[in-house]
């Protein structure tokens, strides 16, 4: 259920990230309106909303990567419940108060109502609020290793592609003038069906006074255009292409003299000529030129007055007839600005934005001999398809490669472990890291009932060899009796603490070499009930392990986090500083004599253990600051042993993962057929 709710976001937002960045003008445009709403003018030609366009695209694009991965799972179900929030709080408010006709989720690519807009983001939000809860239950499909490549291949991959869009023209095209639409087809309305109406508003100036009128009360030339909006007032069947009107300098329609060109047309447009990009000035002229050679049409369309085409005309040195349109037609047609379109006949050839015009050295022969009329048709939904595929092969490639290489090392690791005996346990031979599964006794069992217990697991692991090496660490007052009965070729003996004095007058103090003479051969040390109950810093635990060292005994080292420390994220911080504290000041020498067991406290006698993907998560993490510390092969040569709530049932899985090289058992320790259920999991 919850990785359900976590694909389907995951999917939604991948899908309206990518549909965003292919078009981040357009991406601008929708931002505009929005602000508008709340009163804010901005230019969507402006750096600051292309910016804010791009920067939401590629937000949405990563976040719905790292939901379908399970990569920073708590981070990424916090920002998308978030996100989802926030839309659905807006799309309510556009769709009560109907300011937004299009909400633009899906970019163009997809058109909703703002009804179903509002529908679809309150069951996203709903996703979102389930994964909010439970964000370790969604599947980290990802082992180890390549989540920072993957973080990094799906941010360049959306950024690239927002930012080719941005340059040249959308990598998809979603409007209807794409290359090869026929636009009188795309306008035509099947007989019978009943059209929708359409007002035009043009806003005109004279002495200083803006005034609106429509075509019916249009007055005299004393006044100066200034803009025109083109509305729907009673609706009818839409037609793929609905707006598509143009108007001479007279204000005469025009539209059917400029589609029905039998010869090859230049469409020169700019949405709006005063903001138009003079540094294509050259390219415009060559085409200008290329045109009279060649006696092909040629024409700008604008959405700017009379005055303004007249004024580009005049700095450009250039004419040619100037046709006027409503800005957003214009802007659909093509985002940029200038833009040219080569059309025949009402269909479009070519499309090209002001970044990539022709130029005298492409324009060098007749049309008909040049691959110039037949442009990229990249557009709808097939096109988004094959270039998602683009993005997620390499993705499923390096997932399985990952998954595979992973599994191989595991079975060789196995086998390896199989015929490596299991006595010596701390060995180290460079070849293989000990698999240990270590009882925590903590304060439980009297010396009879302990004495017992021992005797059990040493029976039990005699008559049925384990595949890792055992052993089993008690309170002091156990320890001789302990190690009196025990094989310690099968299971060996461990304290679990020891002073941090020498020796003297320390009252109830048992020092690391009264350890070592009772015959056991390891201690616990840094354990957090000991960090908590008896304060012990990590000063007094560098000097408890420098002793246990000196005494030729081998160290368990504690570390983990509070609930607190991993709601904040700050695992891989407490822990780091924890072995900084107290044993990355060993020489690498004496870092053979360590193992150690990461145990998030929360974990810790309560039931609650980390998933086999978190705790697989830690100590990979563990592992590699250990390689900073002491170089690779010392890491692979560490055994780092998983605490907490952990049980023959739950064993085998978290025993499965690579980086886990066994357990240290509380609880499940106290009874011999708990314990050995444990140890059985490095046979399955
Ligand atoms: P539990 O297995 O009882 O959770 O205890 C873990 C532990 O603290 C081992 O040192």
């Amino acid at each position: 259920m919850v990785e359900a709710c976590c694909l389907l976001t995951a999917f939604v937002f991948i899908f309206s990230g990518f549909t965003k960045a292919v078009d981040p003008q357009g991406g601008a445009i929708k931002i505009g309106e929005y602000l508008n709403t709340f009163g804010l003018s901005i230019s969507d030609d402006g750096v600051l909303l292309q910016l804010l366009s791009v920067l939401e695209s590629t937000f949405e694009f990563v976040l719905g990567v790292h939901l379908l991965l399970g990569l920073r799972r708590k981070i990424a179900s916090v920002l998308s419940f978030v996100m989802m929030l926030f839309m659905t709080v807006l799309t309510l408010y556009i769709y009560v108060t109907g300011k937004i006709s299009d909400c633009g989720c899906f970019g163009e690519a997809l058109h909703l109502s703002n009804r179903d807009t509002f529908l679809k983001n309150i069951l996203l939000l709903a996703f979102t609020t389930v994964t909010l809860f439970f964000p370790d239950r969604i599947v980290s499909v990802l082992n180890k290793g390549p989540h920072r490549g993957v973080q990094l291949y799906s941010l360049l991959f959306v950024l690239l592609v927002s930012l080719w869009s941005y340059h040249y023209l959308p990598l998809v095209d979603y409007r209807p003038y794409y290359i090869g639409q026929d636009i009188p087809g795309a306008m035509s309305i099947p007989a019978g069906a009943q059209a929708p109406q359409y007002k035009t508003t043009f806003i005109l100036e004279k002495n200083g006074e803006r005034k609106e009128f429509t075509l019916d009360n249009y007055p005299d030339s004393t006044w100066k255009f200034i803009d025109s909006r083109t509305e729907e007032v009673s609706p009818g069947y839409k037609p793929e292409i609905y707006d598509f009107a143009v108007f001479s300098d007279k204000d005469e329609e025009v539209t059917h003299d400029i589609l029905h060109q039998k010869n090859y047309f230049f469409w020169l447009i700019f949405p709006r000529v005063e903001t138009t990009d003079n540094g294509e000035i050259d390219a415009i002229g060559d085409i200008y030129d290329y045109c009279r050679r060649y006696n092909y049409g040629i024409c700008g369309l604008t959405s700017s007055s009379h005055q303004a085409a007249e004024a580009w005309e005049h700095s450009a040195g250039i004419r040619f007839p100037f046709y006027y349109a409503d800005e957003t037609m214009l802007k659909t047609m093509i985002r940029s600005n200038p833009g040219v379109m080569l059309v025949k006949n009402g269909k479009i050839l070519n499309k090209w934005g002001k970044n990539a015009l022709p130029d005298e050295d492409s324009l060098t022969s007749a049309l008909g001999k040049l691959s110039l009329t037949y442009g990229n048709v990249s557009h709808g939904m097939t096109s988004t398809i094959k270039w998602l595929l683009l993005f997620f092969i390499p993705l499923i490639f390096r997932i399985f490669a990952g998954r595979i290489s992973v599994s191989l090392r595991n079975r060789r690791k196995k086998r390896a472990n199989n015929i490596i005996g299991k006595q010596d346990l701390i060995k180290n031979n460079n070849t293989m890291r000990k698999k240990i599964v270590a009882g925590n006794w903590k304060m439980n069992m009297n010396l009879q009932d302990g004495v017992a217990l021992a005797k059990e697991i040493n029976e039990v692991c005699k008559a049925d060899k384990p595949a890792c090496g055992v052993i089993i660490c008690t309170p002091f007052i156990h320890l001789a009796s302990v190690a009196a009965i025990l094989d310690q070729n099968v299971v060996a003996l461990g304290a679990e603490n020891c002073a941090d004095k020498e020796k003297g007058a320390y009252t109830g103090e048992v020092s690391a070499e009264m350890v070592k003479s009772t015959g056991a051969q390891y201690v616990i040390l840094g354990h957090s009930e000991r960090r908590q109950y008896y304060n012990e810093t990590p000063e007094i635990l560098k000097n408890k392990v420098a002793l246990a060292l000196k005494n030729n005994l081998k160290v368990i080292f504690c570390c983990g986090e509070t609930l607190e420390e991993r709601e904040a994220g700050k695992q891989n911080e407490v822990v780091k500083a924890e072995l900084e504290g107290s044993v990355f000041n060993l020489s690498a020498e004496e870092w053979k004599n360590i193992v150690l067991a990461y145990e998030p406290i929360w974990a810790i006698g309560t039931g609650k253990t980390a998933t086999a993907d978190q705790a697989e998560e830690m100590l990979a993490y563990i592992r590699s600051i250990v390689a900073d510390k002491y170089g690779k092969q010392a890491a692979e040569d560490t055994t780092i042993l998983y605490g907490g709530s952990c049980k023959p049932s739950n064993a085998p899985e978290l025993f499965s993962k690579p980086d886990i090289d066994g357990g240290l058992i509380g609880g499940a320790s106290l009874k011999a057929a708990d314990f050995k259920g444990i140890i059985d999991a490095w046979k399955k």
